[in-house]
């Protein structure tokens, strides 16, 4: 069997997000990826993405400012170009610039209102496909990031954990009295996981409304590594879709970007009340998640108990190991 790569070395191949396109105004943004601390700034074209700490004495190029030349730190003015390379060196002008004068630049690009990069030269796979959220069939609604002390792939485990649902989110949406998993397909694909479930969602009771069970099919969709999409269409509203996608700062520690999209015939009175009622839902993940240990990713299922109920977290984790292995994740399960 080949060796377990590095995390590190094993997701850098990968695009992750690290910031909402809203964040990247004209000036410089901090951004963190796999124990990389990053800056991001807006060229005439795109998306400029180096290391943060400036060649030449380490400042912190995120406190620079953008100009015509490029991303000029605030310390002695060297200005940097979107590929890194300094371009400007006030104190010694008409002299040429050393070559060790750069700093390593990585790939971006802007798409779902995310900014992704990938630390890699080539992408090992492309971004995920969302059609819907560039067809203007949908609006969308945001919360703020989520930086949990966990792992993203413990973190997109719970996205996918049914037999959770009624234990954590009791009070939110969890139905006590639907403990029992039901089998469920899932499907292994190449790129990501599928699976769809019936679940009887309890709303509680809330201002003299009473308490409603309401049939909700929730279609969970994985793209590897670590972006999950979740459809829920309640029997009596419309469906709305969760996007969550868990960004690694380090194998123990994840920025999750989370955000919905939903019919804009909702816009008055959705967004707010999904923020709200997310909000208190991923404060039930939190708190059990962040209590796990190892707060790694397992590579293997040796050191945990698994049951059918759990199959599609498993299958998702099957998929990671691969990746870990520089397999493909469809292959045959290690054991
Ligand atoms: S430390 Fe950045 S220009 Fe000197
Ligand atoms: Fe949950």
């Amino acid at each position: 069997m080949s060796a377990v790569r590095s995390y590190v070395e094993t997701f850098s191949a990968y695009w992750h997000p690290v910031a909402f396109s809203r964040e990247l105004t004209e000036r410089p943004l901090a951004a963190r990826l796999l124990e990389t601390d990053l800056v991001l700034w807006r060229t005439g074209t795109g998306v400029a993405v180096t290391h943060r700490r400036c060649a030449h004495r380490g400042a912190d190029l995120s406190a620079g400012e953008v100009t015509p030349d490029g991303l000029r730190c605030g310390f002695h003015g060297w200005a940097y170009g979107a590929d890194g390379r300094c371009v400007h060196v006030p104190s010694q002008p008409g002299v040429p610039i050393p070559a060790r004068a750069r700093v390593s630049s990585f790939r971006a690009t802007e798409r779902y209102g995310l900014i992704w990069v990938c630390l890699a030269p080539e992408p090992a796979a492309p971004l995920p496909e969302w059609p819907e959220l560039e067809d203007g069939s949908v609006a969308t609604v945001a919360l703020p990031h989520l930086d949990w002390e966990v792992s993203a792939g413990r973190m997109v485990e719970v996205v996918l954990d049914v037999a959770h649902l009624s234990w954590v989110h009791r009070g939110t949406f969890g139905n006590p009295e639907q403990q029992e998993v039901p089998p469920y397909e899932v499907e292994r694909r190449p790129d990501g996981v599928r699976a769809r479930i019936v679940y009887p969602a309890l709303s509680p009771a809330v201002d003299g409304v009473p308490a409603r069970v309401d049939r909700t099919t929730l279609t969970y969709d994985v793209t590897y590594p670590f972006a999950a999409r979740l459809a829920f269409k309640p029997t009596l509203f419309y469906v709305h879709t969760v996007y969550a996608i868990a960004s690694p700062l380090s194998e123990e520690s994840m920025r999750c970007f989370y955000f919905c999209s939903y019919h804009p015939r909702l816009q008055n009175h959705f967004p707010a009340m999904f923020v709200k009622s997310e909000l208190a839902i991923l404060e039930q993940d939190r708190r059990v998640l962040e209590g796990v240990r190892p707060r790694a990713h397992p590579v293997d299922f040796a050191g945990e108990v698994h049951t059918p109920a759990d199959r599609l977290p498993v299958e998702y984790r099957r998929g990671i190991i691969a990746l870990r292995m520089g397999a493909p994740v469809d292959a045959p399960a290690p054991d």
